[in-house]
């Protein structure tokens, strides 16, 4: 069927894996790619797709109502896959505020706007919301987050992220809007905006800059492959059951030291350094205000009901992530200098 799917968020990390997926498997959609360009959003992660004839992108920002009632006048959107969020936590606990208009607002604007636009014709339609993890709060040594596991967020992050949560589900039960949601765990790869541990630990590791470790590393993440979240998401927007929500994950949880222990091992030998020169760099710094302990998502509902699983193990995901970033030096020195922002005036602003 030939639709039209708007994705929010398609110039960050997650949402232009997803943007790219849908653009070159899905030819007969066509596919929006709506983004406001905050300092997250990076243009220059999706140039391959600039000549595909069925990909859009509108700069937009999710706060602004009217923009996006007027988009859905515009295109007989179908589906809708938000991924537009301040996503960093640090942020969240210095400048709560933008989490909360784009997170919840944000949401909402895009809840409404469908849901005046599809209203009398839910038939065929899909309001896909991407969400985290975190919404589910921290565990301890044991158990694992599942789909009924009770909400307890505990950064401003996680908690405007709960409450897009609640909002999509106050939709679906009230309205009857076609919503499915899917709360996944961090993910890593190409792409990442250097203020994420991984990246971030590459770039300082490339120019022997210390590793800044938040309290003594011990906080345990459960890793995916931002591939394999894309699969997922792919998988969930078309064979998801609306109302649903499903978790996804990696099935693959590290301290955060013992993470960093294997991307220096791994940078050493790429960089042909000595054994132990990364590893140097580990500087142990003040812990992160109200870090959450340990996130590990069972997957077992995605795995059964859509037959999702993750297709990398860490240790390759992990070497095809640092060849990635020690490949594309210039993408990582245009965000450090910020060039990377001149991008869409470049490109956009000269048709
Ligand atoms: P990101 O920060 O890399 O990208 C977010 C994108 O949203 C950017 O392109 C930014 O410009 C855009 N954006 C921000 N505010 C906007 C606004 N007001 N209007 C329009 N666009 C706006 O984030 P990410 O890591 O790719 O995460 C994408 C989604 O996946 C988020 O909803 C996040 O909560 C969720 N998620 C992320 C992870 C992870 O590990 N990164 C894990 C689970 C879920
Ligand atoms: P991050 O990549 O910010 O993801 P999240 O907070 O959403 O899980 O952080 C991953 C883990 O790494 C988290 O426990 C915080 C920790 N961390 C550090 O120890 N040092 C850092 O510089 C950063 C950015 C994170």
């Amino acid at each position: 069927m030939k639709q039209t799917i708007l994705i929010t968020g398609g110039a960050g990390f997650i949402g232009s894996h997803v943007v790219r997926l849908f653009v070159n498997k899905y030819p007969e959609y066509h596919i929006i790619n709506l983004d406001a360009l905050t300092y997250a959003g990076n243009l220059e992660n999706l140039t391959d797709l600039d000549q595909s004839p069925n990909y859009t992108f509108i700069k937009a920002d999710i706060r602004d109502a009217e923009a996006i009632d007027a988009l859905f006048e515009k295109y007989p959107i179908t589906g809708v896959c938000h991924l537009a969020a301040e996503s960093h936590v640090d942020r969240s606990i210095a400048e709560p505020m933008a989490f909360i208009t784009t997170n919840i607002i944000g949401t909402v604007n895009l809840l409404n706007a469908a849901r005046k636009a599809w209203t009398g014709n839910f038939e065929g339609k899909r309001f896909y919301h991407i969400s985290t993890d975190e919404v589910y709060g921290s565990l301890g040594s044991e158990g694992f987050f599942v789909e009924t596991t009770p909400y307890d967020p505990r950064s401003p992050y996680s908690a405007s992220k709960a409450s897009s949560d609640h909002l999509v589900r106050a939709y679906f039960h009230t309205y009857g809007l076609p919503v499915v949601i899917t709360n996944c765990s961090n993910n890593y790869g190409q792409n990442q905006f250097p203020e994420k541990l991984i990246p971030l630990a590459i770039n300082n590791i490339k120019h022997m800059k210390p590793i800044p470790v938040y309290g003594k590393g011990e906080n345990i993440r459960d890793w995916l492959y931002v591939i394999d979240h894309a699969r997922a998401i792919d998988l969930v927007f078309h064979k998801g059951n609306n109302g649903e929500t499903y978790n996804i994950g990696g099935f693959n949880e590290w301290t955060n030291i013992s993470l960093i222990h294997v991307l220096c091992e791994i940078m050493d030998r790429k960089m042909n350094r000595p054994p132990g020169t990364s590893a140097s760099l580990i500087t142990y710094v003040k812990d992160r205000a109200g870090h959450d302990l340990r996130y590990a998502i069972d997957a077992t509902k995605i795995q059964k009901e859509l037959g999702w699983e993750p297709s990398l193990q860490f240790a390759e995901g992990l070497e095809k992530t640092v060849d990635w970033y020690l490949d594309n030096e210039e993408w990582m020195d245009r965000i450090t200098t910020g060039k990377y922002q001149a991008y869409y005036e470049q490109q956009y602003h000269k048709r």
